[in-house]
């Protein structure tokens, strides 16, 4: 039987709210017993009295006890869940979409390249992968993240962690450095071009940013010579329903919501423009 939160919200109070940026909080809810989920599956979170969004779930499913939604504040329902307090119960639907393809990526090198809240949905993949269980059946890691300022970085307690891992490479970069700042000035996708020395045989590349970012990073992916097929975004197209039911979210022959969010690059070349 399938699992209820899919087809009708689950009230949930919020255990923690964590302050990432100027505008972006991590919620963290009590994982439901039976939410199984996949790394890039996504949830609607409802706010009562205001409606809801559509939100990757940005912690890993090896968390047992909770599930992270990373939000950024830009409208009605994510500045209603900003001005939330820990107790504060939301509705959660789900989960939905298809998520990262990841047994296809045993075995196979990653390079995880994310942009401001972007990194929420790569973030759920990326600690699955380095999760005691899980590290060994993947090859080597390369993150290369960016935001616009310092100040815009999301996860900051968590990339710290990750620096210090023998196990991946942790590149970070801003747009617009301050003086405090000693690594990496430069927008992504040329970042990307200067740092990233290997042949690309092997790697597989998963994307997630601003739709700018994403266009930019797949052109020089292709530059350096992956094939689309090796290329994994993940789209944050409008939706409604969630479920396949209410069109919102169609493009082509696909619903975002069900054969997406997650596809390769070679799917995506033959979508019609409106993606
Ligand atoms: C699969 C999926 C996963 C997502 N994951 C995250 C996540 O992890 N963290 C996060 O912060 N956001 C995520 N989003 C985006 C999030 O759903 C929107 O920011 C949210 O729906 C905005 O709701 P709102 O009521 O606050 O804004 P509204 O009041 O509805 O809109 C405010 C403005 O934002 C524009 N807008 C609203 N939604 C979108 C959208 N999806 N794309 C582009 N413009 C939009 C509106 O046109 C309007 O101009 C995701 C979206 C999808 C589809
Ligand atoms: S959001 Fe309703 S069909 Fe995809």
């Amino acid at each position: 039987m399938p699992f209820e939160g899919i087809y009708v919200p689950l009230l949930l109070p919020i255990e923690e709210i964590i302050d990432e940026t100027r505008d972006i909080k991590t919620f963290r809810i009590r994982r439901p017993e039976g939410f199984t989920y996949r790394p890039g599956q996504f949830a609607e979170i409802f706010v009562p009295g205001v409606g809801e969004a559509p939100f990757s779930i940005s912690s890993s499913p090896t968390e047992r006890a909770f599930l992270e939604f990373s939000v950024k504040r830009i409208g009605s329902v994510t500045g209603a869940l900003h001005r939330l307090n820990p107790g504060d119960t939301v509705g959660v639907r789900g989960p939905y979409g298809n998520g990262f393809p990841v047994e296809e990526l045993f075995g196979r090198n990653l390079l995880f390249v994310g942009g401001g809240i972007g990194l929420a949905p790569l973030r759920s993949l990326i600690n699955y992968v380095l999760s005691p269980e899980h590290r060994k059946s993947f090859g080597e890691v390369f993150i290369l993240y960016g935001a616009r300022t310092p100040k815009d970085l999301v996860f900051r307690w968590e990339l710290e962690r990750w620096e210090e891992r023998k196990d991946l490479t942790l590149c970070l970069t801003v747009d617009e450095g301050d003086a405090s700042w000693t690594k990496r000035v430069g927008l992504v996708p040329k970042v990307l071009e200067e740092v990233f020395r290997f042949p690309p045989e092997g790697w597989v590349a998963l994307v997630c940013g601003p739709p700018i970012m994403i266009k930019f990073t797949i052109k020089a992916l292709r530059e350096l010579g992956f094939e689309g097929r090796s290329i994994i975004t993940t789209l944050e197209m409008k939706m409604k329903c969630g479920l396949g039911k209410c069109g919102r979210c169609n493009i082509g022959p696909y619903y975002v919501c069900q054969d997406g969010p997650v596809f390769s690059c070679e799917v995506l070349e033959r979508m019609p423009e409106e993606y």
